[in-house]
């Protein structure tokens, strides 16, 4: 690439001229990605315990997948979906179909960004329904623009004055037990209870079913703090809406394509979405959604209600096709269940560890979507909530310090949620030595900030 600011200038000059409404959590310029390692422009590699927030499943630059990717920009590039069908998008659809969590999702609509899909979604389910309400989840995050910013309820920051968002958007408490002022170790089945009594309540009180469209929920809580929703929750909200006309949608975007070691972790429910919406892992790393439903639904859309001028790109397809491949040939859920058991056998360990056991609340999440929690007496709703520990002294912030240890150690680690939580989605083809590397420098990283503390 020939230009005229030297290497060691461009940090200086993405921060000049790249928009301050962009947060980062590393200093320096990414040049390469390889497998689990990503490179910057001085040399560093740091171990990806990101994945670019969930994308590269598959590792950075998976030869298969660039490969196809590469093949189909000397074939075709844009061949733009309202124009007619392109191979890529149909072969995709052909190698989703088993790997759906209910035969009935048949029908699929492509975009680009998980934001993208969830407006689909919306769009969808008030066309199909006729009704305007949507209820969401608190805690849940969809995306940043303006109908998925509506329904997203994990941190104000992404909608701070900004309104008005999407009117006709309600929600309920997630069974997640900060939001009902419980311990960590509530049962599923109270935490279930809780959550669906206060839907049936919002059904009465505040948007009757005849007016809602849809439920909105993410299987695994993601932005809201990596919570896997119980079983009888996810049966609970589908029985609601046979009840009363209501879609379900399931919003995968994060923790589908093999995250939590099935291809979408609603499968391990039997639950059957109305609506399933995939994107991040999907073309590991090419900008790809989808918005699936059952055809005897989408039947019912008018032609070119949806759409998008790059929605189901040929190239990202192709990259798609080959994850598609890629998970089957490399038996990729087998790697995602045996590093989950090392990754929980380790966490679980750090937090028996009596010299740490004050300052670890909570291990959670499912394969390879996995939190550790860390104590704060300063957590949102924690002078009201009898289960904050008492006399605890720990510096505010907790979470973020041990990531930033983290990343100083060569490895990106992300936080999530409003609360003091640290967030581990390694690609899920790492191998058994770079987990237990990984593992290494998180554990230093807590010793050394508690000790700083
Ligand atoms: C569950 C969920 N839905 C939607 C989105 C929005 O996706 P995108 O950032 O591609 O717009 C995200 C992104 O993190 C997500 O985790």
């Amino acid at each position: 690439m020939s230009s005229a600011i030297a290497p060691a200038a461009l940090n200086d000059f993405g921060k000049q001229h790249v928009t301050n409404g962009l947060g980062r959590i590393t200093e320096g310029v990414i040049t390469k990605g390889n497998g689990s390692y990503v490179e910057y422009l001085d040399g560093k590699k740091m171990l990806d315990f990101t994945c670019g927030i969930g994308v590269t499943n598959l590792g950075h630059c998976h030869p298969k997948v660039s490969k196809a990717a590469a093949d189909q920009c000397m074939n075709i590039v844009h061949a733009q979906c309202s124009i007619a069908f392109h191979e890529p998008y149909l072969r995709l659809i052909e190698k989703l179909l088993p790997a759906m969590p209910h035969p009935s999702l048949d029908s699929f609509f492509f975009w680009n960004s998980g934001s993208e899909a969830v407006e689909g979604a919306i769009k969808m389910a008030r066309a199909l329904t006729g009704r305007q309400n949507i209820i969401s989840m608190q805690g849940a995050y969809h995306g940043r623009t303006f109908g998925a910013m509506a329904v997203t309820k994990s941190k104000t920051i992404y909608s701070d004055g900004v309104a008005p968002l999407m009117p006709g958007v309600f929600s309920i408490p997630f069974p997640f037990w900060h939001q009902h002022g419980l311990p960590p170790s509530a049962p599923d089945s109270v935490l279930t209870l809780q959550s669906l009594y206060q839907l049936d309540l919002l059904l009465s009180q505040q948007t009757s079913p005849q007016d809602t469209a849809a439920i909105i929920v993410e299987p695994v809580l993601g932005e809201g703090g990596y919570v896997p929703a119980p079983k009888e929750f996810l049966e609970g909200l589908r029985s609601i809406c046979d009840q009363h006309g209501i879609l379900l949608i399931a919003d995968e975007v994060q923790s589908g394509f093999g995250r939590t070691g099935n291809w979408f972790f609603i499968e391990e429910s039997g639950v059957k979405p109305d609506i399933l919406l995939m994107a991040k892992g999907l073309a590991n790393g090419f900008p790809l959604s989808g918005v699936v439903s059952r055809k005897e639904l989408t039947d019912k859309l008018k032609p070119g209600s949806l759409g998008g001028t790059y929605a189901g790109n040929a190239v990202s397809c192709a990259a798609a096709c080959a994850v598609a491949d890629a998970f089957r040939e490399e038996n990729i859920m087998a790697n995602v269940q045996a590093r989950s058991r090392e990754l929980f056998a380790f966490l679980t360990e750090l937090k028996d560890d009596q010299t740490l056991a004050s300052y670890i609340l909570d291990v959670r999440g499912r394969g390879l979507m996995v939190a550790m929690e860390f104590a704060s007496s300063e957590a949102p709703g924690a002078a009201f909530d009898p289960t904050t520990p008492k006399g605890l002294t720990v510096k505010k912030g907790m979470a973020s310090r041990v990531a930033k240890k983290c990343i100083e150690k060569g490895m990106l680690l992300l936080t999530t949620s409003v609360y003091e939580v640290v967030r581990f989605i390694p690609p899920l083809n790492i191998s058994q030595e770079d987990m237990k590397k990984g593992c290494d420098i998180f554990a230093q990283s807590v010793r050394e900030v508690v000790r700083e503390n």
